[in-house]
């Protein structure tokens, strides 16, 4: 019992993620090991993954973070990509690794990589820590993850509800018919 059961039940416990991740890291390292990559993670949901991920890439691996508004706070996706905060690193003839927590719609990376590839890197892969494939509507070549899962809706490990919930160590599902209870806790936080 902790104090995340009242709202959600376990879908991934934390001990699959660690050991995904290194098996992730592997693969990566694999691809980029004869020349590095650029990892670039996406705010603020990568946080947890991408820092458990990046431990197991045992390539020369450069770190830098965009921010990229698409969902607000609300569960469906406003389908509107902004760069809020860009790139530092200059990724042309690079390899860039984009790493974010869930592909949703796919439109939030599908427009990212699209915006990305105008810079000329040499090559742009994804790497997400969650699919959810029943939802897309844009297409996305997805070339790491660790998780597919089905359509429901997710916090924990980086994931958000109403920004609340990064910290937690576990993927947990939303239990049906609590978002109210949920969104009456939160009111005293918000
Ligand atoms: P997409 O553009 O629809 O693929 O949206 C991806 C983004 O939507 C993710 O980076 C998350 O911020 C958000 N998102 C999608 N599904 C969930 C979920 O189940 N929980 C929390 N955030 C989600
Ligand atoms: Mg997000």
């Amino acid at each position: 019992m902790d104090i995340y059961d009242d709202f959600f039940e376990t879908l991934i416990p934390e001990d699959q993620i660690l050991q995904r991740c290194k098996e992730l890291g592997a693969e990566i390292t694999e691809k980029y090991k004869e020349d590095g990559v650029i990892a670039v993670g996406i705010l603020r949901g990568c946080t947890l993954f991408y820092t458990e991920l990046v431990k197991h890439i045992h390539c020369p691996v450069i770190f830098d973070f965009m921010f990229v508004s698409s969902y607000g706070n609300e569960m469906v996706s406003s389908g509107v990509v902004k760069i809020e905060r860009d790139l530092e690193t200059n990724i042309k003839g690079k390899n860039v690794l984009l790493i974010d927590d869930i592909i949703d719609t796919g439109r939030t990376l599908a427009n990212l990589q699209e915006m990305l590839q105008v810079r000329h890197p040499k090559t742009i892969d994804i790497c997400t820590m969650l699919d959810k494939k029943a939802k897309r509507e844009s297409f996305v070549q997805v070339d790491f993850s660790a998780f597919d899962i089905d359509d429901c809706f997710v916090v924990g490990y980086g994931l958000d509800y109403k920004q609340f919930y990064r910290n937690m160590p576990y993927i947990g599902k939303l239990i049906d018919g609590k978002q109210p209870a949920l969104d009456q806790f939160l009111s005293k936080f918000e």
